[in-house]
């Protein structure tokens, strides 16, 4: 029996927390030392059932960019769907004249609309030129699997794929197939790992060092050497997220990028939760000056609403026959709402610009935390809105232990305010992430906040 967490002063979260465990298995979610229950969320903050604030340091994990229901986006969504008015008597019952709630096997103007405008907003930013068709999905992993069939569909004796080590893409299927590294278990034989420069952007004080490519493509030539034209298909993230927050020099991407290209490889960049301005631009293949045959969208894409998809040109989506692609759930006109809002909010500009503001804010914060004797490094996205704080063994305590020691000092903070972080990545790197909306008056309060907190651990 799993020990239940339960927090001092915290009696209705603490019956959530008996609750949870009863009637869940507690792999439904990753492990936190906090287990924060969180009654209301609006903009920046979460609340407690007690009333404590929280500054959402994670936007959920990743997917609020736009703040917690922000009432411009969920106004625009509201309309799209059609949920105002009067309902009107059928059957002898009161139903709202509103969207279809499922559209499987059918086409929906407002699905069209958002394919139409989600893949003319790709292809109008540089780089973006081969993102022509959406295949929808219902979550990131789901997305990547679509993206990977379409590759591998193409031309079926040629079933090899290289990912990149220690990224994340999910852990349904082929998507977990290209996550983690060799050594991890049940591995698929059709996949072949090459290294990603973690050691060359260890912390952002690296940023400006030279870079040289040359032993990665040396990897890749190896492969070639090895498989030929057995090689299908490449996938990375931009940066390496869940694995620890490692932001590359944009050599490294652009030269792998380079050698699939010249070898009919599918270049396929997986911007689950780079997408929508985490890297200081809509979309990472800007920031790191990419073409990517497939990109994969996901969490931000609708703020909130559950939808993901995989973005690229008709030549290699349609290898896939009718229905190889298909669900219950993609492409349901609540996620195209969502989505079409999302889109909105961001046409409306002054997002990135802010984020780029705040950001200069909360790095500045953060690389001071490593006066801690206990911080380590610092890694994240010049201009963005994404870091990773990495731990390091002190006073005999593991790095690990000081992850998780942050994230709870953090949650408590001082009196009725305090931060939500997510559990550590990779053991012993706490992830911050606010929504891109945070202002710089919220990032300077957030930050001092933080630095008094882990100051007294
Ligand atoms: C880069 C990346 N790809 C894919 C996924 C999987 O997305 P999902 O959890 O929606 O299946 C994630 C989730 O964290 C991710 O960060």
């Amino acid at each position: 029996m799993t020990d239940i967490i339960r927090h001092l002063n915290e009696p209705t979260s603490n019956v959530d927390r008996e609750l949870a465990l009863r009637f869940e298995p507690k792999s439904l979610r990753t492990y936190t030392p906090t287990q924060a229950v969180l009654a209301k969320s609006a903009g920046v903050f979460h609340w407690t059932p007690e009333g404590r604030k929280l500054f959402d340091f994670s936007s959920g994990v990743l997917v609020a960019n736009l703040g917690h229901n922000p009432s411009a986006w969920m106004e625009k969504f509201t309309r799209y769907m059609g949920w105002s008015g009067d309902p009107w008597k059928v059957s002898g019952s009161a139903y709202f004249p509103a969207l279809p709630l499922t559209a499987y096997n059918a086409v929906t103007p407002v699905e069209v609309q958002a394919s139409q405008r989600l893949a003319e907003l790709l292809q109008s930013r540089p780089g973006g030129k081969r993102l022509q068709q959406v295949m929808w999905a219902a979550s990131g992993s789901e997305a990547i699997q679509k993206a990977l069939w379409a590759a591998l569909a193409r031309d079926r004796t040629r079933d090899m794929l290289i990912a990149t080590r220690f990224g994340f893409h999910g852990k349904k299927g082929i998507a977990g197939a290209v996550t983690g590294s060799e050594t991890d278990r049940d591995r698929d034989p059709r996949v072949r790992f090459i290294s990603f420069p973690m050691c060359e952007c260890l912390d952002v004080s690296l940023r400006d060092e030279p870079f040289d490519p040359w032993p990665y493509v040396q990897e890749l030539e190896t492969l070639k050497h090895q498989f030929g034209r057995k090689l299908t298909a490449l996938i990375t993230e931009p940066y390496i997220g869940g694995g620890g927050s490692y932001h590359p020099n944009k050599l490294y991407l652009q030269a792998i990028q380079t050698f699939c290209h010249d070898n009919d490889i599918v270049f396929i960049l997986d911007e689950v939760q780079s997408n929508f301005g985490r890297t200081g631009d809509l979309f990472a293949y800007e920031t790191y000056g990419l073409e990517p045959d497939i990109v994969v969208l996901g969490k931000g894409l609708g703020n909130g609403i559950p939808v993901a998809a995989a973005v690229g040109p008709p030549a290699l989506f349609g290898a896939l026959e009718y229905g190889e692609g298909s669900d219950t759930w993609s492409a349901n006109p609540v996620c195209c709402a969502a989505v079409l809002a999302t889109l909105d909010e961001f046409a409306r500009g002054g997002v990135i610009e802010a984020t780029r503001r705040s950001s200069a804010v909360i790095e500045r914060g953060l690389v001071r935390l490593k006066e801690l004797p206990f911080v380590a490094h610092v890694r994240g996205e010049k201009g963005g809105m994404v870091w990773g704080v990495e731990m390091r063994d002190h006073g005999g305590r593991t790095a690990a232990d000081w992850a998780n020691a942050v994230v709870l000092a953090c949650y408590k903070g001082e009196g009725d305010l305090g931060i939500h972080l997510l559990g550590p990545l990779a053991k012993k790197v706490v992830r911050i992430s606010p929504p891109l909306v945070i202002t710089e008056t919220e990032s300077q309060q957030a930050m001092d906040l933080m630095y008094r907190t882990l100051g007294r651990i």
